[in-house]
């Protein structure tokens, strides 16, 4: 693995492989990596990519003045060991100046589907995340990039944005890699003392209820988003910010149940924030195909 700090030695290296006939695949991170990121180099590979660009840079326009861009967790030499083990190829590490230098100040704003929900508690946010991954896509130029489920709203966003400014790379998704007692992994967990660590789980439970109430059927929004609500309450220190149920194009109600819908969800514990969400495939909703 070479690791290096510049837009032009990543392009040279990227460039060398593609020449040498291999196939891109690039992971944007922002680092304090857990299985859940390395998961996603496997599925990268799965995909046909033979040379795999991981990406570590704490993006400080994703984060609102008030959030926690200083405390984010940061371990360079832990991560660069566990992307060692990996076999990951080249390892970019740009400084904030590389990223945004003085007078950069396009953004690049996804409307819509970047709205609601994470887009209205954190403004800024996915205008920060648009801008820095149209910014890695065009340094990298990998033929396929790869994000987690974990962030669903930010995989729509995303999605959008390549669709609309025809980026030519393709798009996989991987799926979410949790704890044992379904808390999802995020470098965020590390926050949690011992005691908070153990009424995280109880937003998974909350959302595996809506899920569970959508594949038996239930079809009534307002039902299914109470019965989170009350099932989150159940565990006293969880403050909900929102259960929701969304068309996972839009991030609105969806309009019928004929198509996958999500349940995502916010909760806060002491001064950390968690999001998760599960997706229900059509094929697991009752009647699902009927008009
Ligand atoms: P970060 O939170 O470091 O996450 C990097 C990638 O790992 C994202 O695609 C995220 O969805 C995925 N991920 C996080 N936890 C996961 C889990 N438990 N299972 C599977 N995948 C998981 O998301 C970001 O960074 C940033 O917004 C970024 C896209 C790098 C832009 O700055």
């Amino acid at each position: 693995m070479i690791a290096v700090h510049s837009i032009d030695e990543t392009r040279a290296a990227v460039c060398t492989a593609r020449v040498a006939g291999r196939v891109i695949g690039f992971v944007p991170t922002m680092g304090f990596l857990h299985e859940g990121h390395l998961s996603l180099i496997r599925v990268a590979r799965e995909n046909g990519a033979d040379f795999i660009v991981v990406s570590i840079f704490v993006n400080p326009l994703q984060f609102g003045p008030s959030e926690d861009f200083e405390k984010y967790p940061r371990d360079a030499k832990r991560d660069r060991e566990a992307l060692e083990a990996a076999s990951v190829d080249v390892l970019f590490l740009p400084p904030v100046e590389v990223m945004y230098p003085p007078g950069a100040t396009t953004r690049v704003i996804v409307s819509e589907v970047a709205d609601p929900l994470e887009g209205d508690r954190r403004p800024g946010h996915f205008a920060g995340v648009a801008t820095v991954v149209a910014k890695l896509f065009n340094i990298v130029q990998p033929d396929l990039a790869v994000f987690g489920r974990k962030d669903a709203q930010q995989c729509s966003v995303i999605e959008r944005m390549v669709r609309d400014l025809d980026v030519p790379v393709r798009l996989v998704f991987g799926e979410t890699v949790r704890e044992h007692d379904g808390l999802a992994l995020s470098s965020r967990n590390s926050y949690l003392s011992k005691e908070q660590r153990a009424l995280a789980p109880a937003l998974h439970r909350a959302l595996s209820a809506g899920a569970d109430a959508i594949s038996h059927g239930i079809h009534d929004v307002e039902a299914i988003e109470k019965l989170m609500r009350k099932m989150a309450a159940e565990t006293p220190g969880i403050e909900v910010d929102y259960l929701a149920v969304v068309d996972p194009l839009t991030f609105r109600r969806p309009a019928d149940f004929h198509h996958d819908v999500l349940v995502v969800g916010a909760v806060r514990i002491g001064k950390t924030r968690l999001i998760d969400n599960i997706c229900i495939r059509k094929s697991a909703i009752p009647h699902a195909h009927i008009e």
